[in-house]
């Protein structure tokens, strides 16, 4: 079958190919019993975690994320920055192996992202449009990725990040430039309803506890959507927080995201402790207010209708591993600690969930 490329996809190849799962990751070696019950077992919800290829090859961590998660979303590994090289042609080797690994241990896989303003690609900046035109391509490669993983992924971020940074309006892009503010948005979600009939297409965006402004125009984009009836299935709220946000912030924004009826998804939550910058000062206080933040998570989430509760997931399990990282070595953001025992903020989430 010729590899798939944005270009100009076979007919099969945009029938989507059955994905061919890697073998099936070595059985992780298990975990010493953890002090807590197993995070997944605790929830009436699915669980996830944010998770890398090079991730599946560390027993210990491929052992944790096994036992305490019941979805995956790729970090970085389903996203144009990875699998789209400048020439169109695509490789899905390492989604594939996450693919493989959540299939192996019965865990749900969910693709992050299809659209995000901070990814574009030569294949699309250079693009030859007497040969194909970039709102072809800009189709050829939603049912490119999505068809790979049609009936597998149970959901997609089509759209990433696409309000301001400081609230006001959308975000620039290459996406709106080419295709329309709001068009490029709504293509997306039709391209992706075609690619993958059975996959919850969700919008998905970040600071919206912490910016009102940019809370109310997530929300506002959120209803246009829905009212052209362009086909969006929930709304995704990354919830990376840090530990001086207000009490209260965190249940004020899921009771107003779930206003539409939509399934809710927290899809990235951690709490960092290092970029607290307000009052709180000592580690002690700073851990405190952490797992204070992780039990109103779990309690605003768990306030929520059931039908609304899509999943709840962490950026990662263990602070070795958090994005958070690269800022500052020292921060502390996850449930696990480096050596994957749970911490108290894990303790805290855990008992407003059962
Ligand atoms: O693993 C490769 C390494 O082999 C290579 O040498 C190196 C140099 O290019 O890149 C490494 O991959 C990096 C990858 O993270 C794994 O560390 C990518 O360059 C880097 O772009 C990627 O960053 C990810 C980032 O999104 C951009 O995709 C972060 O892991 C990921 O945590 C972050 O996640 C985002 C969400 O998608 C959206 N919400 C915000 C969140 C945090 O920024």
């Amino acid at each position: 079958m010729a590899a798939p490329s944005i270009y100009g996809l076979s007919r099969r190849g945009l029938l989507g190919a059955s994905l061919a799962l890697a073998a099936c990751q070595p059985q992780a070696r298990s975990q010493p019993v953890p002090a807590l019950p197993p995070l997944k077992s605790l929830a009436p919800f699915r669980v996830g975690t944010a998770v890398q290829a090079v991730h599946l090859n560390d027993p210990a961590l491929a052992g944790l994320i096994a036992a305490q998660v019941s979805q995956l979303t790729p970090e970085w590994e389903m996203k144009m920055e990875y699998m789209l090289r400048d020439d169109g042609g695509l490789r899905f080797d390492a989604p594939d192996a996450i693919a493989a690994f959540a299939r192996a241990h019965g865990l749900a896989l969910f693709g992050h992202t299809l659209i995000w303003y901070a990814q574009s690609s030569p294949a699309f900046e250079r693009l030859d449009e007497s040969r194909v035109s970039f709102a072809g391509a800009y189709r050829n490669y939603i049912h490119a990725v999505m068809g790979r993983y049609r009936g597998v992924a149970v959901g997609w971020d089509v759209v990433n990040e696409p309000i301001a940074e400081d609230g006001e309006g959308w975000r620039d892009s290459l996406w709106s430039q080419r295709l329309g503010a709001f068009e490029h948005i709504a293509d997306a979600y039709r391209h992706a309803r075609e690619a993958d009939p059975g996959a919850a297409l969700f919008i998905n965006d970040y600071n919206l506890e912490s910016i009102p402004k940019k809370r109310a125009s997530f929300l506002r984009l959120v209803e246009r959507l829905l009212r052209a009836g362009v086909p969006l299935d929930g709304v995704g709220t990354q919830t990376h927080i840090d530990a001086d946000l207000a009490p209260g912030e965190l249940t004020r924004t899921l009771g107003e995201l779930a206003q539409f009826g939509l399934p809710v998804h927290v899809s990235e939550f951690d709490v960092s402790i290092r970029r607290a910058g307000g009052l709180l000062r000592q580690r002690g206080d700073l851990q405190r207010a952490q797992a204070a933040l992780y039990a109103e998570a779990a309690e605003a989430f768990m306030s929520l209708p059931a039908r609304q509760r899509f999943a709840f997931s962490f950026w990662g399990l263990r602070d070795s591993e958090s994005w958070l990282l690269r800022e500052d070595g020292a921060d502390t953001p996850l449930p696990f600690d480096a050596a994957g025992r749970p911490k108290a903020a894990a303790r805290a989430w855990a008992e407003r969930v059962g």
